[in-house]
């Protein structure tokens, strides 16, 4: 549908996915994505854009928020303009950018936590879900990857993407067989080379195990999961653009596979390897009777 390698998009990540961060993973095959509330202005979204289409012109996402707290119009013809095919809608109604990104051949998808999220992103006419599963990081709901995927691609009948708790690709073949057309990786990617995580955020996720993943709405409002000791201290979100952001360090419960501080391509590499390995070894685990 995208024209990528393989079927896993780096997650947009607010103050960790910026050009080093999709410009990796688009070479790497994957599907690189940009969250535009990391951008104050238009034209720092203009020079991001610029610097990655220097770097790489295969496909690119973007997580756009609809919401109204941002200037979504300019931010979208810019994202058009930059051939930006692939549009993640997490907040406000996706219908405000649907005909403008079909017809410049893009696909929307909307990020959803149920049922009822999945049935009412459908009405909008979104050309697919993203399933967000608990345990993700950042946002996210409170059914497991694995019952969520089969369960809208059933209910919805639309093409449904699995994100939340996926890292390796013993996990991506999961998500897979359950029918996701592909992936989302977050948190691993945070503890990587170009992500813009400071470095003891980074090996805080190295260092940590699930049980150290806390899901809370205290911060934001709404369900989120959060590394818990960097959220002792905060009762609830700084404002936008605060240096305090940078103390807050999100994270689902796949810190269980990040065991180093590595490159992205090398994330992306080795994961494809193993989905493939995987792959050959379930074909082998059963014998005809
Ligand atoms: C630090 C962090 C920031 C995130 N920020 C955003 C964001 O700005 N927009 C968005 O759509 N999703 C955001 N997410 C969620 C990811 O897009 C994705 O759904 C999630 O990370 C997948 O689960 P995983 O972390 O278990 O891989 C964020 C996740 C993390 C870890």
């Amino acid at each position: 549908m995208m024209g990528v390698a393989y079927p896993i998009i780096g997650a947009p990540m607010f103050l960790i996915s910026y050009e080093e961060l999709v410009t990796a993973v688009a070479t790497a095959g994957g599907l690189g994505a940009l969250p535009l509330p990391n951008f104050r202005t238009v034209e720092d979204l203009k020079k991001t854009l610029q610097n990655i289409r220097k770097k790489t012109d295969k496909p690119i996402g973007v997580n756009i928020h609809l919401s109204g707290k941002f200037q979504w119009k300019k931010q979208l013809a810019l994202c058009l303009d930059f051939g930006v095919k692939f549009f993640i809608t997490s907040l406000g109604d996706p219908r405000l950018i649907l005909e403008d990104v079909h017809a410049n051949g893009g696909k929307v998808f909307a990020d959803v936590v149920s049922l009822g999220q999945g049935l009412k992103a459908r009405e909008s006419g979104v050309d697919g879900l993203i399933a967000v599963g608990a345990g993700a990081g950042g946002h996210a709901g409170r059914t497991s990857t694995m019952v969520l995927v089969p369960y809208l691609k059933s209910k919805v009948g639309l093409p449904v993407v699995a994100a939340g708790g996926i890292s390796t690709g013993a996990q991506m073949a999961a998500a897979i067989a359950l029918g996701a057309c592909a992936v989302v990786v977050g948190t691993r990617l945070v503890a990587t080379d170009e992500s813009r995580a400071i470095l003891v955020y980074k090996e805080a996720i190295v260092a940590a195990g699930p049980d150290d993943i806390v899901c809370t709405d205290r911060i934001t409002g709404n369900p989120a999961n959060w590394l818990s000791k960097s959220i002792e201290n905060f009762e609830k979100m700084p404002e936008l653009g605060s240096k305090k952001w940078k103390a807050l360090w999100s994270a689902g419960q796949s810190v269980a596979q990040a065991e180093d501080i590595r490159p992205a391509g090398l994330v992306i590499a080795k994961m494809v390897e193993e989905y493939m390995h995987t792959c050959k070894e379930l074909g082998q685990s059963v014998t005809d009777v």
